[in-house]
């Protein structure tokens, strides 16, 4: 057997886009089927189904999804609740959303008519990148399709209405942030919000709104047609079910799958991605999720878990799991310093240990990839790094420092040796006699 998940247990059957990702291919793969049962349950039935599987965001965060739609008031009142999707997907590397919105938009669909009903919403926006276009093509083709078949919009046959919108986002990754992407939403400028208030208390136009990520919203019809203890069976307590996984970078066939949560990260690599580019023993380093997470050795990625809490455990995370993987030719502080390019360049600039310190960190970054930098300041970077962490309006100052983080828990030796190097070949440079002798 290829990798853990066994083929009955797949969702997104049609991933690589072999089917009709339209309504007829849907209905054949068991999309939308039992729909009005699912809405004849209360939204409290649907929700502790959602809670007992275990699902938590796919998003990054990974927050129990099931507890997040229980934070929505428990009345309708004059004040529509929404749910908006986010299909922003702006990280470098992350690429698994793409896969539903192009080849399985009516299994989005479908779990976005869920959700509003566990939910009592009657509105929900998709938030998706600018970029994607034909993704937006096929999903406004499904919409329209659904729309026609009666199963979304007024009136419906399934015994709750929704209107579904999509809204196209320019080209900016702050607005994958929940709260910048509201107000987004709303035309405004996209730099997040300050919690609280929460947006299942105040989100898009003031009202109750819960935000999702898109996997987060397609997995959930699938939960209720099999049940709550089949999602919980795969995987492990607190990191269950299935979830698309992805590799870019120094692999032998870069893709995204459908996985157990779990998996040996080897083994994911090996079976799937065709293993490290040169072999296992190649391998310099990867970055689990995207670029938004620190980055682990191949020591550490031999005992890892693709899960959140294995992750966590080694200080780094699951974010999408969309992983970067590093081979022996890359020069891992360049990459490290792009990364950190990346964020400098997308801080909104609305608080001021990002806006400052994601272009210190980077400039800072680029003189530590040539070896100008003065060996004091390798400190001086862990310090402004630690001070961004956890300071700031959104989680995109964190995401900023912890690569930076990771690279110098385990590869500070090479920024120190670069540094040492640059000295000895250049006498002039401050404290280079003393370098070059010790
Ligand atoms: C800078 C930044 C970018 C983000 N980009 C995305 C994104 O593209 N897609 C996404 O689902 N979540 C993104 N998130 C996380 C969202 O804020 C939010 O937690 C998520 O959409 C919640 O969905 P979930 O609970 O289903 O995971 C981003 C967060 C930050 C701080
Ligand atoms: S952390 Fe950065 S991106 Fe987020 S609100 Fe502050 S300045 Fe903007």
């Amino acid at each position: 057997m290829v990798g853990l998940l066994q083929d009955k247990d797949r969702v997104f059957t049609n991933i690589y886009g072999l089917h009709d990702w339209g309504l007829e291919g849907a209905l054949q793969r068991g999309i939308w089927n039992g729909i009005a049962d699912m809405m004849a349950m209360t939204p409290e039935w649907i929700c502790d189904q959602i809670k007992n599987s275990g699902l938590r965001g796919r998003g990054g965060a990974g927050f129990g999804t099931g507890l997040k739609w229980t934070f929505m008031p428990k009345q309708e009142s004059e004040r529509p609740h929404y749910l908006v999707v986010n299909a922003d997907e702006s990280e470098p590397g992350a690429c698994k959303d793409r896969e539903i919105l192009r080849n399985e938009p009516h299994r989005l669909l479908e779990g976005c008519v869920l959700a509003c009903r566990a939910m009592r919403a009657h509105d929900c926006f998709i938030y998706i990148r600018g970029e994607y276009v034909l993704e937006r093509e096929h999903l406004e083709a499904a919409i329209v399709q659904a729309a026609e078949a009666g199963l979304i919009g007024s009136n419906t046959k399934i015994g709750w209405d929704v209107n579904i919108r999509v809204t196209h986002g320019g080209g900016a990754y702050i607005c994958g942030d929940e709260m910048a992407l509201l107000e987004s939403l709303e035309g405004k400028k996209g730099q997040p919000r300050l919690k609280p208030p929460f947006p299942a208390g105040s989100g898009v136009y003031g009202c109750p709104t819960t935000v999702n990520n898109v996997e987060s919203i397609s997995v959930t019809p699938e939960i209720i047609r099999r049940g709550a203890e089949w999602f919980a069976g795969i995987g492990r307590p607190n990191n269950t079910g299935v979830k698309l996984m992805a590799a870019s970078g120094h692999v032998n066939r870069p893709c995204v799958v459908e996985e157990a949560m779990g998996i040996p990260v080897r083994q994911l690599i090996d079976d799937h991605f065709g293993g490290v580019r040169g072999g296992w023993g190649n391998l310099k380093a990867i970055i689990p999720g995207g670029v938004s997470m620190a980055v682990i050795t191949p020591e550490q990625a031999e005992g890892a878990l693709m899960d959140f809490d294995s992750l966590k455990e080694l200080r780094s995370g699951l974010g999408t799991g969309t992983m970067t993987v590093m081979d022996k030719d890359t020069d891992v502080v360049r990459a490290i310093a792009r990364v950190a390019y990346f964020f400098k360049h997308e801080s909104c600039g609305q608080c001021t240990p990002c806006r400052e310190g994601t272009g210190w960190m980077w400039r800072v970054m680029e003189r530590m990839v040539t070896g100008e930098a003065d060996p004091k300041e390798i400190d001086t970077l862990l310090d402004v790094a630690s001070q961004i962490d956890g300071h700031t309006i959104c989680a995109l100052g964190d995401a900023a420092a912890w690569p930076i983080q990771g690279l110098f828990r385990h590869f500070r030796h090479e920024v120190e040796e670069r540094i040492a190097s640059y000295r000895a070949r250049r006498p002039h440079v401050q404290g280079a006699t003393l370098q070059a002798a010790e």
